[in-house]
């Protein structure tokens, strides 16, 4: 029995400022949701949020890159923007860059992480959503998940995972992808993946020797770049992923792992500035200090018959505390740089930020040296 998985993310308006979703938003979307699962189009869905993002999961049978599940998604965001308008949302409708629907959501601005698998006796799966970074910034976890046995024990105890994994990793930036694999190529795999804001792990299928089907990817992450669609600093790619866990993959406790430490990413501010990605509980998915630090939020689930049976709230647990106090310690730290880097983005990053306008200022007043 397939079953595919699709996690649709748009920020179209913010309350206050980028901070955080409108209640009447996440109940729009949750009437779209609902009507769509009353006609059949899906077998389940839940509405949730990070930071400013409302978030679509959705499950049904349609495959990936259906035309009527991300219209059905396109229309959701629409509708919720009208109501962002209306209470004058800051940044209504900020991540819908076209004005109309024509097949295939991505491209639009929305984030994308979809995968279609078969559904196995137990099948866990875990939904990450970040505000106030970018694709990138799950390149860090997701190799460790998948590729570091110092994270996940099952790499070296477990039959069914010592010969590792295949990664599909895309070159946002000249739009080219790679396979790699892991262990064997682990060193090429962290050449590129280390460079976060070009390189970017899009999918994990399993080997030949997984008994798992070879073409069903087992992990997604959304690798849209608003820039690169809008041409201008539209807000950040705040980006999101799909991890299934068990029997044959790393353990729930294993995908959690990489989170207890804040590592550093690039957004906060802006979409300029370096800082701590802080795990948080649904209750703290909001983005305040320095429109941040950049958050990550777990959803968990068991998937039963295309149905979500959850989600649990994974980081509201005491077991992350310290990774918040670190994160905490760290936004104190790397904020005393203000405008200087490495807190600031290098210029190569910069350009895709609102930058270039004051440097554009100060062109005529150059002169050039010997
Ligand atoms: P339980 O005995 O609690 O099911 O734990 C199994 C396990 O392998 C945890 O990593
Ligand atoms: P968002 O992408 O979350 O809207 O963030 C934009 C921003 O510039 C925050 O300072
Ligand atoms: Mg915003
Ligand atoms: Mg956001
Ligand atoms: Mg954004």
């Amino acid at each position: 029995e397939k079953v595919t998985v699709s996690l649709i993310k748009a920020d179209v308006g913010g309350i206050p400022g980028h901070s955080t979703v409108h209640p009447k938003l996440k109940e729009k979307a949750s009437e779209c949701l609902q009507e769509a699962k009353e006609n059949g189009l899906l077998v389940d869905y839940r509405v949730l949020h990070v930071g400013d993002d409302l978030q679509l999961l959705m499950s049904h049978r349609r495959g990936i890159d259906s035309e009527e599940i991300h219209k059905l998604a396109w229309e959701t965001f629409e509708a919720a923007t009208k109501i962002a308008k209306e209470l004058k949302l800051h940044g209504a409708g900020q991540d819908l860059l076209s004005d109309a629907f024509s097949g295939n959501i991505k491209g639009m601005g929305p984030g994308i992480a979809e995968m279609e698998f078969t559904e196995r006796g137990s099948e866990t799966l875990v939904a990450f959503m970040m505000d106030k970074t970018e694709p990138g910034s799950f390149n860090f976890p997701i190799y460790k998940i998948f590729a570091d046995p110092f994270n996940t024990a099952g790499l070296i105890i477990d039959p069914l995972l010592i010969d590792g994994f295949i990664f599909e990793v895309w070159n946002i930036k000249d739009r080219k992808r790679i396979f790699l694999k892991c262990p064997e190529d682990l060193y090429l795999f962290l050449s590129l993946i280390g460079a976060k804001s070009k390189y970017v792990i899009k999918r994990i299928f399993p080997k030949d020797s997984s008994p798992l089907p070879k073409d069903e990817p087992v992990a997604v992450v959304s690798t849209e770049k608003l820039f690169f669609i809008a041409e201008k600093y539209v807000g950040k790619d705040d980006p999101v992923a799909l991890v299934r866990a068990q029997s044959g993959l790393p353990a729930l406790g294993e995908v959690l792992e990489p989170f207890s430490v804040p590592y550093l990413v690039s957004g906060w501010m802006r979409g300029s500035h370096a800082g701590p990605l802080m795990p948080v509980s649904f209750k703290d998915a909001q983005c305040t200090r320095f429109d941040g630090p950049p958050r990550v939020i777990a959803a968990g689930f068991q998937i039963s018959h295309g149905n979500f049976i959850g989600p649990i709230d994974l980081f509201d647990d005491p077991a992350f505390d310290l990774a918040r106090k670190k994160a905490l310690e760290l936004a104190d730290y790397i904020r005393v740089l203000g405008p200087f880097e490495p807190h600031r983005l290098p210029p190569e990053e910069m350009e895709y930020t609102t930058l270039p306008g004051v440097l554009e200022k100060l062109e005529t007043r150059f002169e050039e040296l010997e």
